[in-house]
């Protein structure tokens, strides 16, 4: 090899590596092998020698091209290299990162309560009822034994709706499921045994009360239906609500006008954190003999107990829970204790 040819070795390698894209690359390729190249131009070159000659210098061509050819590979192949070097350091994942997660939703507490009670009344044979929430006032109160103008109405202020029935009575947002009692019983025929749970509302709000709470009603008329019934149905009730045998139950005398006789039901847990205080859980009684009329049927014949309980309740002492408005607020750290 002569050291012009050697030089062009040292030029296409020093070239070759300025390169830093493919196009620049074949733009310094073409300097050596292309048509107008240097390799090219000494092949032509060939021609003016002679026969020996031709031969000898022909294969110190050859192979300095095959040198630039195989500088050329490499170059190539590094260039691949590093754009895919480059493009892995800038696509790249730290998998020890955690991950963004989908921020699961959970089921309110309160709602967690509502099916829990459908849960357990629906094994020992109850129905489950839904019905209006804007109610009228015939069915809200006065089929409950509560007559228009009673002073006991004051008690359950409500919201009212600008729109009025056939009496010219406004509508209301019922306050209380009873009125689910009137409405399931007229469509159903005896044995007649339901719960309907449901949102409810009054006008009062404070840390146990909130103008919009839930209810669940129970009602249980057939022909042969007891106090002791109610009884053994609500304390059956509350062990598998609490899943706890260690809770004692106590019906305390009260008044409702839609019950005669009327108790309060109060449960005292004998175990436990909690042990040693009666705590009040529902309202209940014997259907009065007047609403079972205004159930369209003959309290000759049919008799039963009804129950009215609050879901916020309940689900404050099963949880431990103080303040009732906390479950409206919808602070998640809150909120997510309940659903782990
Ligand atoms: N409706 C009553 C209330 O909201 C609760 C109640 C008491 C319901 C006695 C009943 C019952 O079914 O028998 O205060």
């Amino acid at each position: 090899m002569t050291s012009t040819q050697e030089d062009l070795i040292v030029q296409a390698q020093s070239l070759f590596a300025q390169a830093q894209d493919a196009a620049s690359l074949e733009n310094a390729k073409a300097k050596f092998l292309g048509k107008q190249g240097a390799i090219t131009a000494l092949m032509k070159g060939l021609a003016q020698l002679e026969p020996e000659q031709k031969k000898a210098e022909g294969a110190r061509i050859n192979q300095v091209k095959r040198e630039i050819e195989s500088l050329l590979t490499d170059r190539r192949a590094q260039m691949a290299a590093d754009e895919l070097n480059h493009r892995l350091a800038a696509e790249r994942i730290d998998v020890t990162l955690p991950g963004r997660g989908r921020g699961m939703g959970g089921i309110h507490p309160v709602i967690q309560t509502w099916q829990r009670v459908e849960a357990i009344f629906r094994s020992i044979g109850f129905e489950v009822a839904d019905g209006p929430e804007i109610e009228d006032d015939w069915t809200n109160f006065t089929a409950l034994n509560n007559p228009e103008n009673h002073p006991a109405r004051s008690m359950q202020d409500t919201f009212y709706v600008d729109m009025q029935d056939d009496k010219g009575l406004p509508y209301l947002l019922r306050t209380h499921t009873s009125p689910m009692q009137v409405r399931y019983a007229r469509q159903h025929t005896p044995p007649i045994k339901v719960i309907a749970p449901g949102r409810t509302y009054r006008v009062d709000s404070d840390a146990t009360h909130s103008p919009m709470f839930h209810q669940v009603e129970g009602l249980w008329i057939a022909e042969d239906i007891s106090f002791a019934d109610l009884k053994g149905v609500y304390t059956n009730f509350l062990r598998a609500f609490f899943e706890s045998d260690d809770l004692v139950v106590r019906f305390r005398p009260s008044f409702f006008p839609f019950t005669e006789p009327s108790a309060e039901i109060d449960m005292m847990f004998t175990q436990g954190p909690k042990k040693g205080r009666w705590l009040e859980i529902s309202g209940s009684g014997q259907v009065h003999p007047d609403v079972v009329r205004n159930f369209g049927l003959d309290p000759e014949r049919y008799i039963g107990f009804a129950f009215g309980s609050g879901l916020e309740r309940l689900t404050m002492l099963r949880y431990g829970v103080n303040d009732l408005r906390q479950f409206y607020e919808g602070d998640l750290r809150f909120l997510k204790q309940f659903n782990r």
